[in-house]
């Protein structure tokens, strides 16, 4: 058991305005930890029960405690190819990503990159994610090996790709189903990790492996499903010539049953009023990837428009490591609020911190489980500080509230302004 102190801050619901009701924000805050991981207790310090007082403490002041980022899209094997000065993303992809992705058929390369690619993760705060790997099931079994030794939350999924792409990286729609198959028994709801049905995008699958795709979808329907949609005007254009009896991108995967409550699409820029009416209806979720997209050229994303069309569309982040830029949530949000800016229609930094906690959390089915701070809930935890560099104590020194202190945050801040991370109340980034 142990207590942690500071400045507690967690969002129950996606706030509306500047001055969201349904908050929790104690400044003189406390959590108790038990040796599970599991917050016991959490209040004002100064009511902290008798039977918690003299456990071990840490105090982190002044500086906010919050749930652990949550990062909904981006891809393990391209953790060190971040930054490759591509013309757009099918350029970008042949000649750099699946260059680099190949690498990851040798556990001599995946095993120490799960290593990297998790520090990095704790470096800037993330505690959970859904993350791509590789068609490569060692790849997928050192990544969740790593993540299990440390007790994370994650979700991951062997990569579904058969064509377009170099023969390193395609499988067959049978051993496409029956090496998922076989990872799922061994890695589903193992500890705290959880097994998506990965295929790529509907430009490197085969009708018979989008097939396949369903029919893992349909045996496993509790599985979340990610891939990617609508990106970039040449990759639509290139499904369009694949699949033309489809009505468009969206009917590709709608056609094999991958619409579903759990399915989670990347990206989702360039969608048609139809399309996005079916996402509606299906339940299924857009991750908003702003990095990414301003960095590929992709689009601009309608936040606000997306979010709240027909009966409303599910949105989440994601950094998209390596179309984007930065594993920073931060920068995500930053980018988030900058491409709201440039499509007309601003969001608050409370809305961007609650997308990229419980927003994020829900999307992946363990809103229950993290997300936000609540007696019993695991302690997945970051702490920020407003004041990491000389520029943003400054800067800090004007704000006039609580938004005004979080939007410099997501503005100015990176991972210099994570100060700690816990995974299930074990302290991560003291000891990288
Ligand atoms: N579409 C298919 N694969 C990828 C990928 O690796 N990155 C991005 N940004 N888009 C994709
Ligand atoms: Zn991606």
């Amino acid at each position: 058991m142990q207590v942690i102190r500071g400045q507690l801050l967690s969002f129950n619901s996606a706030p509306s305005g500047e001055h969201p009701s349904d908050m929790l924000h104690i400044e003189k805050g406390a959590l108790v930890v038990d040796d599970l991981g599991k917050i016991v207790w959490l209040g004002d310090f100064s009511d902290l029960p008798q039977t918690h007082r003299g456990l071990p403490e840490t105090d982190h002041g002044d500086k906010l405690i919050l749930p652990g980022f949550i990062d909904a899209h981006l891809h393990f094997p391209q953790y060190r190819m971040i930054a490759a000065y591509g013309k757009d993303l099918l350029d970008w992809l042949n000649r750099y990503t699946f260059i680099e992705e190949q690498r990851f058929s040798e556990v001599a390369v995946a095993g120490p990159a799960a290593k990297l690619f998790l520090d990095e993760l704790a470096r800037n705060g993330i505690t959970s994610c859904l993350a791509f790997s590789t068609i490569h099931p060692i790849a997928l079994d050192a990544l969740f090996e790593e993540a299990q030794s440390r007790n994370m939350a994650m979700a991951s999924g062997k990569t579904l790709m058969d064509c377009h792409a170099p023969s390193g990286l395609c499988d067959k729609p049978e051993t496409a189903y029956q090496q998922s198959t076989d990872l799922i028994k061994k890695w589903h709801e193992k500890g705290r990790l959880k097994y998506a049905v990965s295929p790529r995008f509907a430009v490197t699958s085969s009708e018979a492996q989008l097939e396949a795709t369903g029919a893992l979808v349909k045996e496993n329907p509790d599985l979340l499903l990610q891939t990617h949609l609508s990106e970039n005007h040449g990759e639509i254009e290139f499904v369009a010539s694949r699949f033309p009896k489809a009505k468009d991108y969206t009917d590709v995967y709608d056609h094999y049953g991958l619409l579903t409550e759990n399915s989670l699409f990347a990206h989702g820029i360039h969608l048609s009023e139809r399309e996005l009416s079916r996402l509606s209806e299906a339940g299924s979720a857009i991750v908003h990837c702003p990095t990414s997209n301003n960095f590929l050229g992709s689009g601009l994303f309608k936040l606000r428009e997306t979010a709240s069309y027909a009966n409303g569309i599910k949105v989440g982040l994601g950094c998209d490591i390596g179309g984007g830029t930065s594993f920073s949530t931060l920068q995500t949000m930053r980018d988030t609020y900058t491409v709201s800016q440039l499509v007309g229609s601003r969001i608050t930094a409370f809305e961007a911190f609650h997308m990229a906690t419980l927003g994020n959390a829900n999307l992946l089915g363990i809103g229950h489980e993290i997300g936000s701070l609540e007696v019993g809930k695991m302690a997945d935890l970051v702490v920020l500080d407003p004041q990491a560099t000389p520029n943003m104590a400054a800067r800090h020194a004007l704000s006039k509230d609580l938004h005004d202190v979080l939007f410099a945050l997501l503005i100015m801040g990176d991972d210099r302004a994570v100060a700690e991370t816990y995974i299930a109340g074990k302290a991560f980034k003291a000891n990288l």
